[in-house]
């Protein structure tokens, strides 16, 4: 099952994963692959602080989420700090009317738990056929070694009524690589709310 608006019901306020500032290893790795005004495309951008960030750094930015509230505060966001950027109201495990070959790194952090396996091969399709030759895309999701999130196993429910999916190091590894060239995959713990997260980085290029 895949929530369409998960932000409905919940006061944008209290979104548990709401933060002004972008997770540190998110900012780190990108600026360190590549500089601006190079193209970024942030999957499942939610309410935009982190794709903000990175237009405010002058980078082009561009985003997709499923969510219409997700877009339309991203919108206001960016028309408030009179930033530019593009952002889509899409669902990432369908096909999509987007150009093709368009961006020069992709990143979805906190997404891809919400995508289970069935789905895993067409979001990640459509990632690769956005992205131009040689780019980078770093996904980073929750990790089935969490002990603190929503009980144990690969299916947990959250207090939000959300369902997702946790994943390990070797399935993602072996996933990713029909479609990249798997650079880094490892463990980290990501600042959550209201405990940390363990979680799987996974940075890559396309083939
Ligand atoms: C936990 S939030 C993370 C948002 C953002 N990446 C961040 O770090 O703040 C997950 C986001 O993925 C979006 N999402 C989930 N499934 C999606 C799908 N199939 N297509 C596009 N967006 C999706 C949700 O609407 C939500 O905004």
């Amino acid at each position: 099952m895949i929530e369409i608006d998960i932000y409905k019901g919940i006061p944008i306020e209290e979104v548990p994963w709401k933060r002004e500032t972008p997770h540190k290893i998110l900012v780190d790795t990108i600026e360190q692959l590549i500089s601006s005004p190079a193209h970024l495309l942030d999957l499942g951008c939610g309410l935009g602080h982190n794709a903000a960030y990175f237009s405010a750094r002058g980078f082009e930015i561009s985003g997709i989420d499923i969510s219409e509230t997700a877009i339309n505060y991203t919108n206001k966001l960016f028309k408030e700090r009179n930033l530019k950027g593009n952002f889509f109201e899409l669902d990432l495990c369908k096909l999509l009317a987007l150009p093709k070959h368009s961006y020069d790194l992709a990143y979805d952090i906190e997404v891809l738990h919400h995508i289970f396996p069935s789905n895993r091969d067409t979001y990640l399709r459509n990632v690769s056929d956005l992205l131009k030759a040689k780019s980078y895309y770093l996904s980073i999701c929750f990790s089935e070694e969490d002990i603190n999130f929503g009980g144990e196993g690969k299916f947990r429910d959250t207090s939000i009524g959300t369902k997702l999916y946790f994943s390990s190091k070797e399935e993602l590894q072996k996933l990713m690589s029909k479609y990249f060239e798997v650079i880094e995959i490892k463990e980290i713990e990501l600042e959550g709310n209201p405990s940390p997260h363990q979680a799987i980085f996974c940075l890559m290029q396309k083939m």
